[in-house]
């Protein structure tokens, strides 16, 4: 527990990390629209032409695969399934209708956000392994023509699935007043807590040394 009643939830170096990986993957859609259909290209006037476009776009995939990487790495343990994910995800009318003791005591995050967590990752994945196959500055002699199709068609899939997860991510955040503050300020409130991760509240204060974040 920290003081004023709030609860320690992500320590300044995963709110950095949470940052960067949002700002990379905006800057990736937005340049990755404009290689999507010519209605967009004009975006490519936001990094130095249709060139310069083509030349940083992988790059700033490969930094966002590594501060993803560096995400994944802090979180993926809080995030395996357990029993009562299970039940939760059961109770999914209660959860959109607000009726939130209905549901199981949940723990430091509920099953959408697990769920979430999980898609997150596999588009990443496949992002970034279709992204290589495409990057012919490095990769052209390691893959045949058809192999670089189905990479296409693969790259432009994720990028359509990555959107979808991400306006659920961002809605959520939105959508349950105090989560916000957890990525700005790094810590939420006793009540947020109690109300929507009470299991976790409660290891919290079984282990009050842990709860500076992470
Ligand atoms: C753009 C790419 C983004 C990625 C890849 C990403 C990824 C993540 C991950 C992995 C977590 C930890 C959750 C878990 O382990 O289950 C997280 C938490 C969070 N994210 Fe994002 N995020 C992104 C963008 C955003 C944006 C744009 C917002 C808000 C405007 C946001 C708000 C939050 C909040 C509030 C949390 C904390 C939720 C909680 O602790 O209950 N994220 N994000």
């Amino acid at each position: 527990m920290k003081g004023g009643g709030t609860v320690g939830r992500y320590t300044a170096g995963s709110r950095a990390n949470h940052w960067l990986t949002a700002i990379c993957l905006i800057l990736l859609a937005l340049s990755g629209m404009a290689f999507f259909h010519p209605s967009l290209f004009f975006l490519t006037d936001l990094f130095g032409g249709g060139v310069w476009t083509r030349i940083i776009h992988p790059w700033i995939g490969v930094v966002l695969m590594l501060s993803f990487l560096g995400l994944f790495l802090r979180f993926w343990h809080h995030n395996l399934w357990r029993r009562e994910d299970s039940r939760w995800m059961a109770s999914i009318n209660d959860v959109i209708n607000n009726r939130e003791e209905r549901l199981p005591e949940v723990g430091r995050y509920n099953a959408g956000q697990k769920l979430v967590f999980w898609l997150m990752s596999l588009a990443v994945l496949l992002m970034f392994v279709s992204g290589l196959v495409l990057w012919d500055e490095y990769f052209a002699a390691y893959f045949t023509v058809d192999q670089k199709r189905l990479a296409g068609v693969l790259h432009a899939a994720g990028a359509v699935l990555f959107c979808f997860i991400l306006i659920v991510h961002v809605y959520a955040a939105f959508w349950v007043k105090g989560t916000l503050r957890a990525m700005t300020r790094g810590s939420v409130t006793g009540g947020w807590a109690w109300k929507h991760h009470r299991k976790w509240l409660r290891e919290e204060i079984r282990t009050p040394a842990k709860g500076t974040g992470d």
